[in-house]
């Protein structure tokens, strides 16, 4: 039903449950790869509303179609080289439509990406955005438009994210942005730039104003958020004051992170997560390899001791704890030995979940410019399953424990499979079905568990 509103002197319209306003340009946001991505998108969102767009979910309408990329694996690359190649169709139906390329393969491949992808018309990388409106109206007659400069400074801290999609209960915070750690293998330092960290206030702010509104869990997002330090007043506050922080917001509001980067995860960390309920008892503390040498010759900058150190602390102070982690088969001169000492750290750390992964050969970091991609697709492709295999295991091993037990979950939605259930997480984040007790999205529920899958715990509320 149209309506005028003398307020903003517009007109509306209302589609698919939202008000548009008429002049409003339509923009199409597409999102791949990590969680600071799809955080990314949401400040994309927020700046291009400022301008006039507002956010549709149907491409064939779009005036301007942005896809916010990933380059960590060859095929994260190909994947949206594919995407493209669909959307050409688009352009050759409506000429007027424009399409820009955000994110780290904008900032990996800078000009040559418009002059090989000819369909794109504007890129920008992970520090530009608030350039976005000037590089699309620049974009016009032919003209392209660029901007790949990375910054030293930007947070985007003043910047309200749009929250489109998602559940509505758990939300994620951007603490920080870029990583100086230089791992051999990886392109992040790269497409990302410099580290540095959001001004406490504003991730606080941010913080209030999402439980105000109902959410009732919050990540905080960083490539490697134990390096989080902002001076303030003369004090400098760090990543376990934050997180204290936050967690102070509402007992009921629930606080995860990621990611932590196993050299930086101190004993301040693990004792504030401790003694805070509401801070959920998970860490994602990415081990890469089981192997010494191995982690040497990646530039890790810790041992397997080192790392398995860090896993004690925490299994002591919090015995409740999850751990997954993300593992790569195949890196440069990888022995049978070393790929052996990933599976029985894996046992060791008795991990409920892993990413795990093929080695790629990414352009310009050290390894593709000092080493040898030397094992073969045949044994990374065994070694990666032998991997996958010890994994399935594992999930389903520790899954097992929860039978019989009560845990709390945080109520997302209504179950995939079945609307009589219902599913949310518990404190570590695995997933957990219950047929639908009448709880709302954001209620905590207590649920027996009675049985499990590789991925998901059942039960009945209590
Ligand atoms: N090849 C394979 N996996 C990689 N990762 C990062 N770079 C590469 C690469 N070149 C993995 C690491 C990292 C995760 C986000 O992606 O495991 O933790
Ligand atoms: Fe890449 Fe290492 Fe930085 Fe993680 S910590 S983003 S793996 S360089």
């Amino acid at each position: 039903m149209p309506y005028f509103s003398t307020e903003h002197i517009c007109i509306y319209v209302e589609f698919k449950n939202r008000f548009i306003v008429i002049g409003e340009k339509k923009l199409y946001l597409e999102t791949y790869g990590c969680q600071m991505n799809f955080s990314d998108s949401e400040i994309v969102g927020a700046i291009l509303k400022e301008n006039n767009y507002c956010l549709i979910d149907n491409v064939n309408e779009a005036d301007l179609i942005l896809i916010n990329t990933c380059s960590i694996r060859e095929n994260a690359e190909q994947r949206i080289r594919k995407r493209l190649r669909e959307l050409k169709s688009l352009k050759k139906k409506n000429p007027e439509l424009m399409i820009g390329i955000l994110g780290c393969m904008a900032e990996r491949l800078k000009e040559q990406l418009l002059e090989e992808q000819k369909e794109v018309d504007l890129i920008a990388g992970p520090d530009s955005y608030r350039d976005l409106p000037n590089l699309i109206g620049s974009v016009g007659g032919g003209q392209k438009a660029a901007n790949v400069m990375l910054s030293t400074e930007e947070t985007y801290a003043d910047i309200t994210p749009v929250k489109y999609g998602g559940n509505k209960v758990s939300a994620f915070i951007s603490i920080m942005r870029g990583c100086e750690n230089f791992c051999a293998y990886c392109v992040v330092p790269y497409t990302r730039g410099k580290e540095r960290s959001r001004n406490p206030k504003t991730i606080i702010q941010e913080a209030q104003d999402l439980f105000d509104n109902g959410y009732r869990e919050i990540t905080l997002l960083g490539q490697n958020v134990n390096s989080y330090r902002f001076d303030m007043d003369e004090k400098q506050m760090n990543f376990p004051q934050l997180l204290e922080a936050v967690a102070k917001v509402s007992p009921l509001l629930r606080v995860r992170f990621a990611t932590s980067h196993p050299k930086d995860l101190s004993d301040e960390l693990i004792q504030v997560m401790a003694r805070n309920e509401n801070i959920c008892k998970h860490i994602h503390l990415p081990a890469q390899s089981g192997s010494s040498s191995m982690l040497k010759r990646m530039n890790r900058k810790y041992s397997r001791e080192w790392y398995l150190g860090r896993v004690n602390e925490i299994k002591k102070h919090m015995p409740e704890c999850s751990l997954t982690t993300d593992l790569i088969a195949g890196f440069c001169g990888e022995t049978e030995d070393e790929h052996k000492e990933t599976l029985s750290l894996m046992k060791e750390v008795g991990y409920s979940a892993a990413f795990m992964f093929k080695y790629s050969m990414r352009p310009n970091t050290y390894a593709h410019k000092k080493m040898q991609d030397d094992i073969s697709e045949e044994d990374k492709g065994k070694r990666l399953q032998e991997i996958i295999n010890l994994q399935g295991k594992l999930s389903d091993v520790y899954n097992q424990s929860f039978i019989g037990k009560t845990v709390e979950v945080l109520v997302e939605k209504k179950s995939k499979r079945s609307d009589k259930d219902l599913c949310g997480r518990n404190s570590q984040n695995i997933m957990v079905v219950f047929p639908d007790n009448g709880a709302k999205a954001g209620d905590y529920v207590k649920v027996k568990i009675e049985s499990c899958s590789p991925a998901t715990l059942k039960g009945q509320a209590i």
